[in-house]
């Protein structure tokens, strides 16, 4: 497509005064018409400048964390919510024509907030229109638009099947465009890997506005999107996912534990277990605090799903695990979707509709952090994590075993690396009710030293992150130029050796740079302005 149409060339300048603003404003949706051959009645439905009276709430809707709700300058420009892949197109051959960003957004949980927010000005398409979801029982594929949700996805798959599933993260209004882009973990993983490692086609926008499929991309693109950040490739449209196979019941507990009833030996055999269970069981730990001044305490949560029933169940953990003491009047049997309610924190007996809803059940303000461990940790080095704990109101480490069909793939099959070798992930997570500057302070500066605390325990050279949750602590791209050698210190943390090939991919089929975040993929020896 050729934008020579577009009267209007127009260099921004940072930042930009609100009279530049609706004249962008104005700019982008004339642009936009010629684009889309004029039905201005359907472009104002779905173009939100800031001074439209339903920006707030439309940018508010999936913005999951609420940490900047009130930081007006970082947020878009325009908002743009299609319903048909020719509205992508437009928005970004005019994003690209106004030298405007394009931030794109599916399920709106970027633990960075990057889909919708930005220190230079951009436009934001918002998928929240674009998510039917097409099961293919006969060949066990899904079509599933990027907007769409996890729980959307898993809702309709059970409508379709009992016993097909499909491997991905546990908190249903993730989105699955962002979420495939980074990996995408969830209780399945240690049968099936990753939800990226299900992925067989997916639709692409590159930044010319053209669509490609897995042919038209080549394998080299197609390898990078599958957890190497599609967000720097182009924008994703759909995927095609593999439906794994389910039983019909499956069993799950929660089993807490108190520092009375020996939880810190607990974890720490934990660690020496876990990943090496049988594939079907997942034991997850959430160490927590709760609780306000003196009645604070900590517990921890052991929390698993079974893919078998539990007169299976039992004997395996009795055989590997004895130290929990799992009896059956600890279980519940259940369906596949129901195990996903469960997990999610639901009753399983509550409607599954639940599993529809785009707000996450956490909307606080959060900051979070990832590790992976090779080698367990001393007791007393879990000890020192638990009274950091005891330092915060709401915070979390969550714990999550690899093995099993993680040491199955190689570190370079797709770009998420975190494979044979890793005995779990840890995610540090801290939560706050009232927002201000003071006590975001206190809280990022408490992750801060968790972090550090940590590291004579973690994985070393590099120090792994999980790229789904995404931490600006560990370095970010410069507005306008961006060095492969710098970008490499949090690269080489979420993608290790793959992140080399990640930017040669990248700059071949992004030679601009459109597609860029603070952490997106940099080009190879390169400086953009
Ligand atoms: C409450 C909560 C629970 C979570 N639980 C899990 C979990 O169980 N397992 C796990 O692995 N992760 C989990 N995550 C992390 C989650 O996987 C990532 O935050 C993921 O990137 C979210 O995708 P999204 O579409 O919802 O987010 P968005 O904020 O919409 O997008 C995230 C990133 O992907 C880009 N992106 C989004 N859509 C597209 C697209 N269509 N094309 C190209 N780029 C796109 C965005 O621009 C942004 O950079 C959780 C996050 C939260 C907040
Ligand atoms: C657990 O294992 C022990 C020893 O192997 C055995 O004696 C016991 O019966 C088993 N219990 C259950 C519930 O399987
Ligand atoms: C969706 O979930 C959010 C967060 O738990 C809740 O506030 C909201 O009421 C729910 N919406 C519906 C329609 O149930
Ligand atoms: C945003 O600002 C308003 C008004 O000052 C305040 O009441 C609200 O708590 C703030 N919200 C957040 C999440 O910071």
């Amino acid at each position: 497509m050729e934008l020579s149409y577009c009267a209007v060339f127009l260099i921004l300048l940072i930042p930009i005064s609100r009279a530049d603003a609706t004249s962008v404003e104005k700019q982008f949706k004339e642009c936009l018409l010629t684009q889309l051959d004029g039905n201005s009645e359907h472009i104002e439905k779905i173009t939100f400048t800031s001074s439209s009276t339903l920006y707030p709430q439309v940018w508010d809707s999936l913005a999951q964390n609420p940490r900047w709700v009130n930081i007006s300058s970082r947020k878009p420009l325009m908002i743009l919510t299609p319903f048909h892949e020719s509205e992508i197109q437009a928005a970004i051959l005019c994003s690209k024509e106004l030298k405007l960003q394009l931030r794109v957004r599916s399920g709106g949980h970027d633990y960075e907030g990057l889909s919708y927010l930005s220190d230079v000005p951009f436009v934001m398409v918002d998928l929240i229109n674009i998510r039917s979801i097409e099961i293919n029982l006969a060949d066990e594929t899904a079509w599933v638009q990027a907007g769409a949700s996890i729980g959307e996805l898993y809702y309709k798959i059970s409508k379709a099947s009992k016993v097909h599933g499909f491997p991905a993260g546990t908190c249903p209004s993730v989105g699955i465009g962002g979420h495939i882009s980074g990996g995408g973990q969830g209780l399945m993983l240690r049968k099936h890997g990753l939800a990226a490692d299900n992925v067989v086609d997916a639709y692409l926008i590159d930044a010319n506005g053209k669509i490609h499929d897995r042919k038209s991309m080549g394998e080299d693109v197609f390898w990078a999107i599958r957890g190497g950040d599609a967000s720097s490739f182009g924008v994703i449209l759909a995927w095609k996912i593999k439906l794994v196979r389910v039983p019909p019941i499956v069993t799950g507990f929660n089993v807490p534990r108190t520092p009375e009833e020996g939880v810190t030996d607990l974890i720490h055999r934990w660690q020496y277990i876990a990943h090496d269970l049988h594939e079907d069981l997942v034991i997850r730990v959430i160490a927590q605090i709760s609780g306000h001044d003196k009645s604070k305490k900590f517990r921890a949560t052991f929390n698993s799903i079974f893919l078998g029933g539990v007169d299976r169940l039992i004997p395996l953990m009795n055989e590997s695990f004895p130290e929990l003491g799992l009896q059956a009047k600890d279980c519940t049997e259940m369906s596949w979707i129901q195990s996903v309610m469960f997990i999610a924190g639901y009753n399983i007996e509550d409607p599954l509709e639940l599993l529809l809803n785009r707000t996450t059940m956490f909307k606080r303000s959060f900051k979070a952090k990832s590790d992976f461990f090779k080698e367990p940790v001393p007791k007393s080095g879990l000890e020192g994590a638990w009274k950091l704990l005891l330092e915060e109101e709401i915070a979390f480490l969550i714990m999550e075993p690899y093995g099993g069909r993680m040491n199955e793939i190689s570190e370079s099959e797709i770009p998420f690396p975190h494979r044979k070798g890793n005995l779990y992930n840890l995610q540090y997570l801290v939560n706050w009710e009232v927002n201000s500057d003071e006590a975001s302070r206190r809280h990022l500066q408490w992750a801060k030293m968790v972090y550090k605390y940590m590291t004579p325990y973690v994985s070393k050279s590099p120090r792994a992150a999980y790229f789904n949750y995404k931490d600006l602590d560990l370095g970010k791209n410069k507005l306008d130029s961006t060095s492969y050698s710098e970008a490499s210190v949090w690269g080489k943390k979420y993608f290790k050796g793959n992140f080399r090939r990640l930017a040669q991919i990248k700059t071949k089929f992004d030679p601009l740079n459109f597609f860029r975040n603070e952490q997106s993929i940099p080009l190879l020896n390169s400086h953009h302005s």
